[in-house]
């Protein structure tokens, strides 16, 4: 099994401060919601963030958006060797079910998460995503519990995961940061077991969870 957690995931409501700000008031005016209960999204609330530095990194649901994508449409979540939590900057963990048919349309994603947001389980029922508050990304291993725990970072100790995936004891759980800019603000390396790096450039985050599934999938862990 595989456990891929998009660490402090930079997936949140419009917090509080910045609920007031024209360009949030107008873009939820426009979508019938109220502003502190709609995604905050840089590419559209840029100038509620002044020359704050937190315009490099907060507001970024759509690399949620893509690497949830990549993981439900994955051979390992296909043969149900898959879970894929996403915990954001705000301790909050989202667990996945395998089960749920990424949405196609990315307003879609954004309305299903403003949804889940507000009444903690979506859909209603039979829920395929469901939220918990408080969640530290301890926590968060302490719940899934992996034999082993690996942080993928640029300038971690550079690896072959295919090789990786042989080699170690199953559960293994991949931790990417969920972020454009920045470091984890959580102790990720400190709780792994190893931090690696795939590649001497900076990659994007959905580049490195796609590098993890196939990978996974060339390993001996997955069938071919
Ligand atoms: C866009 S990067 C964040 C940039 C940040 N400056 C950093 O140093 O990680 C987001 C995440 O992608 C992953 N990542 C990016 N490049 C990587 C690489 N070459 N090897 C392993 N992971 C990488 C890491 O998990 C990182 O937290």
């Amino acid at each position: 099994m595989l456990v891929l957690i998009l660490a402090d995931t930079e997936l949140e409501l419009v917090p509080e401060e910045l609920a007031n700000h024209p360009s949030i008031v107008k873009n939820a005016r426009k979508r019938g919601k109220t502003p502190s209960k709609i995604l905050l999204d840089i590419s559209l609330h840029r100038s509620a963030f002044g020359d704050s530095s937190d315009v490099e990194r907060r507001g970024r649901p759509d690399i949620a958006y893509f690497v949830l994508t990549l993981c439900l449409d994955s051979i390992a979540n296909a043969e149900g060797k898959l879970t894929t939590l996403i915990h954001t900057r705000n301790d909050d963990l989202i667990e996945v079910s395998p089960k749920l048919r990424p949405p196609k349309r990315y307003n879609r994603f954004v309305g299903l998460m403003e949804d889940l947001f507000d009444k903690g389980a979506v859909p209603e029922g039979k829920p395929l995503l469901t939220i918990t508050r408080n969640m530290t990304l301890e926590k968060v291993l302490e719940k899934c519990n992996p034999k082993t725990t690996v942080c993928l970072s640029p300038d971690g100790e550079p690896a072959d995961l295919v090789t990786l995936f042989n080699d170690v004891e199953e559960t293994v759980a991949c931790l990417v940061g969920g972020f454009p800019e920045g470091d984890f603000t959580s102790p990720a390396k400190e709780l792994s077991d190893r931090v690696l790096s795939i590649s001497p450039h900076l990659l994007k985050v959905w580049t490195v969870a796609s590098n993890i599934l196939v990978s996974y999938n060339l390993s001996d862990k997955t069938y071919k």
